[in-house]
């Protein structure tokens, strides 16, 4: 067995563990990433963010050339769909991207170790891979991220039922597809596959979409997506999946709990997703995790064993790329002797759907349940001579200030680019600024963002065009 010793040894090679890597490296940390899988990124990479976006954009193309462009005098006689093609194009970038972040390790001279790492004893991550190797390093920070939850009673084959992977990666479109769970997975799925020509039903648990979003915002949102043709079933638990016959003509039908069950050729279970624990070996040395199997940590990231740190999914939270990165950063700059911080008030998070939905800070919901007293300033994008351009005039911009400070709380937007449109909110969260700041502050005629600075006019003194 070879033995090898780092400063820092990071387990996990995703933006909680790449974007770690880099820094620290940066910081002059001898810094070493063991990771699983062939390709570096993790599963926002490989299979999540990156590919799932590339999918999104190449249907929503799609489905603009066949449907969008006539409201523009464009008629395009014949829209053809290569979907062999438009798979080869998100496999190319997911490569790109990836050999991306080689070169950026070797650049940084970070060690990369290829196999399945477990804490054998404090400081030290035996590497299971062409060869075992051992690593002794002062520090270990657990990246492991997540994988998806299961639903009782059903059994994934990868086939006819998969998870967000398969839903990828068809190789022709489903005719009749079932997306179990309304979450952002299965809205931006959904909507893929939709686009592409399949009768998609989208079987949820609870009485809404997209849990955790302003409910208000969720419930436009929901409205929109079935005038798109998503067949949006509310509190519909699914208990099982059954195959009918097999090969070319095998299809599924779909349990619920009560009702009539449904009938499809595929099915995508996306029901959340769990931390990456397994075979870590964290009993092996006492980390602690919480009741769901999160693992347990301090405002410096610290596990209860010390030396042993985690960032990203595996440690909870909001389950997105970016929180993941931003920890990893703060983590490895308080190694480093630094101060590390996240602001955990100010994290956006996007739904990629059309329109696209975008939040930062708190919902509508969650002040009203903490009874915070707060001003509410709306402006829709139907109003905007920018989204009529665009002919995407649905949608709306929230803004929440603190009704004694005027201190922004939380904006949500769902509407045309509203991923792109929350950034400068994010950052207004970040810089403590109030709605006014926000309203005063001179946006571009004629652009989207003057949506938003309109939404904050509405939280003070009024919209000028409202
Ligand atoms: P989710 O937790 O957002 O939604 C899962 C949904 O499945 C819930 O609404 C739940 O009520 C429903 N459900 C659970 N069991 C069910 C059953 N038996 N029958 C019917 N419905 C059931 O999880 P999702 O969509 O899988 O996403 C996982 C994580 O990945 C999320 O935390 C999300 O933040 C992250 N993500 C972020 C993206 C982005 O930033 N654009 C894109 C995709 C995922």
């Amino acid at each position: 067995m070879a033995s090898k010793q780092h400063d820092l040894v990071i387990i996990g090679g995703g933006p909680g563990g790449y974007v770690a890597a880099l820094r620290a490296a940066q910081l002059g940390i001898d810094t070493a990433c063991v990771e699983l899988e062939e390709r570096l990124g993790g599963t926002c990479l490989r299979v999540g963010c990156i590919p799932s976006k590339a999918l999104l954009e190449s249907s929503e193309q799609y489905a603009n050339a066949r449907d969008g462009l006539l409201a523009h005098g464009i008629s395009c006689a014949s829209v053809k769909l290569d979907l062999a093609k438009l798979m080869q194009r998100k496999d190319g970038i997911v490569a790109e991207l990836t050999k991306g972040i080689d070169g950026l390790f070797k650049k940084n001279k970070i060690a990369r170790y290829l196999g399945r790492a477990e804490i054998t004893a404090p400081g030290v991550v035996s590497v299971d891979g062409d060869e075992t190797v051992e690593i002794t390093a002062k520090h270990i920070l657990i990246a492991t991220g997540s994988t998806p939850a299961a639903v009782p009673g059903v059994k994934l084959d990868g086939t006819l039922i998969g998870d967000s992977t398969l839903g990828l990666s068809f190789d022709r479109v489903p005719e009749r597809l079932v997306v179990i769970g309304a979450g952002y997975i299965g809205m931006e799925l959904g909507s893929v596959w939709q686009r592409l020509g399949s009768q998609v039903i989208v079987l949820e648990y609870l009485d809404r979409i997209l849990p955790g979003t302003d409910s208000e915002i969720a419930r436009e949102a929901l409205r929109l997506f079935r005038k798109q043709g998503l067949d949006i079933r509310l509190q519909s638990r699914v208990t099982g999946v059954q195959t009918l016959g097999k090969g070319a003509k095998a299809s599924c039908l779909v349990e619920l709990d009560g009702g009539e069950p449904v009938a499809c050729d595929r099915v995508l279970v996306v029901v959340g997703r769990q931390p990456n624990t397994a075979g870590l070996g964290l009993a092996n040395v006492g980390v602690r995790t919480n009741e769901r199997g999160f693992i347990q940590v301090d405002a410096q990231y610290a596990t209860s064993v010390p030396g042993i740190y985690a960032v990203g999914d595996v440690i909870g939270g909001m389950m997105l790329a970016h929180k993941a990165s931003h920890e990893g950063i703060a983590c490895v700059e308080t190694l480093a002797g630094g101060h590390g911080h996240v602001s955990y008030d100010a994290i956006p998070a996007v739904v990629y759907t059309e329109p696209e939905i975008a939040s930062v800070g708190a919902t509508e919901d969650a002040l009203k349940t903490a009874g915070r007293e707060y001003r509410k300033g709306v402006f829709m994008f139907r109003a905007s001579g920018r989204a009529k351009a665009l002919n995407q005039t649905e949608g709306r911009v929230k803004v929440l200030a603190d009704a004694a400070t005027d201190r922004l709380l939380g904006v949500h937007i769902l509407g045309p680019r509203a991923g792109e449109l929350i950034a400068e909110c994010a950052m207004a969260l970040e810089f403590g600024a109030t709605a006014e700041d926000l309203a005063r502050t001179c946006h571009a005629h004629p652009t989207l963002s003057e949506v938003v600075m309109e939404a904050a006019l509405a939280a003070g003194s009024g919209a000028i065009h409202g």
